[in-house]
């Protein structure tokens, strides 16, 4: 968007790349970096033409160092509660967008960098990432959902020594854990993760989304309530001229085109 400061913001063959931009700071989110981030998920979220979204940090050392510490030290209970209702808010936002998400980590992603990670669809991490929940040497806690995603992502066991400790692991640590799906060289970081963002992207948005949603539900509720999501989720698409064109397609012999809507 023109009128950001700490935010990059780019569309390409249908794929968006948000850049967190402050890279002095290491992409620290100060308040204008998460407003700037919530309007641009808030414009992706209603732009039909957009079909994957891909995060990264600027510069070769950080995705994002975490909320920022200078802002953390101002808070009192109340402002602190707003600010982790705040980030909540939009990292909910971020898990919630109808498309795939992919977080390329090119750096540190601590605290918040780690939170906006988690809240990612998958992970794909550069050799030199590190992650952690370091709050707890600042007398605090993860507060944009540490506590809950990553428990439900590498098991409470693993969560509760990472955020007892605030001990950073790397990306071979975080790929071996199941936190990140890929380790990259740096330098291929972004070419991996727009391949598979492309792989993806030529894909029906609607089954995507379907999909998407089935796995994000499916994960907090019982297995039976689950698969009568799927079916629901299945029986949509059933409905979709994607579905029409995609079985047409394989029986043709020919790529499918899909078009993201029900109706033609
Ligand atoms: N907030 C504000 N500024 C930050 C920052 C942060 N989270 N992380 C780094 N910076 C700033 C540093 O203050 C420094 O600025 P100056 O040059 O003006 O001094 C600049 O970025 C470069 O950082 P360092 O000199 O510290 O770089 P380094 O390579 O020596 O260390 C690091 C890198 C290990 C990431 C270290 O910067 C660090 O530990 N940062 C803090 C990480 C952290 O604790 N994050 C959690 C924040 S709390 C949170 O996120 C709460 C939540 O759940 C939402």
């Amino acid at each position: 968007m023109d009128d950001n400061q700490y935010i990059l913001f780019n569309v390409e063959n249908n794929i968006a790349v948000i850049t967190f931009n402050r890279p002095k700071a290491l992409n620290a989110l100060n308040a204008p970096l998460l407003s700037e981030f919530a309007r641009t998920l808030e414009k992706i979220a209603d732009d039909e033409s957009i079909r994957v979204l891909v995060l990264t940090g600027a510069g070769d050392k950080a995705f994002v160092a975490g909320a920022d510490i200078k802002e953390l030290a101002q808070c009192d209970a109340l402002s602190g509660k707003r600010f982790s209702e705040a980030g909540h808010e939009t990292i909910s936002r971020l898990e919630s967008l109808p498309i795939p998400v992919i977080a390329a980590v090119n750096g540190y992603a601590l605290g918040g960098g780690s939170e906006i990670a988690l809240a990612c669809d998958f992970i794909y991490a550069a050799e030199n990432a590190m992650f952690g929940l370091p709050e707890i040497t600042l007398g605090l806690i993860p507060g944009f959902g540490g506590t809950q995603r990553l428990p439900r992502l590498i098991g409470s066991n693993r969560a509760k020594e990472l955020i007892f400790t605030g001990r950073m692991i790397s990306a071979t640590e975080a790929e071996n854990m199941g936190l990140a799906n890929r380790v990259c060289p740096p330098e291929a970081l972004m070419e991996e993760t727009m391949k598979t963002a492309s792989a993806i992207a030529v894909k029906g948005k609607l089954s995507l989304r379907e999909a998407k949603q089935a796995i994000n539900t499916g994960m907090d509720v019982d297995l039976a309530t689950g698969c009568t999501l799927e079916t629901n989720a299945f029986s949509l698409c059933m409905a979709s001229i994607d579905a029409k064109e995609g079985t047409r397609a394989f029986l043709e012999k020919r790529k499918a085109d899909f078009k993201g809507s029900y109706t033609s």
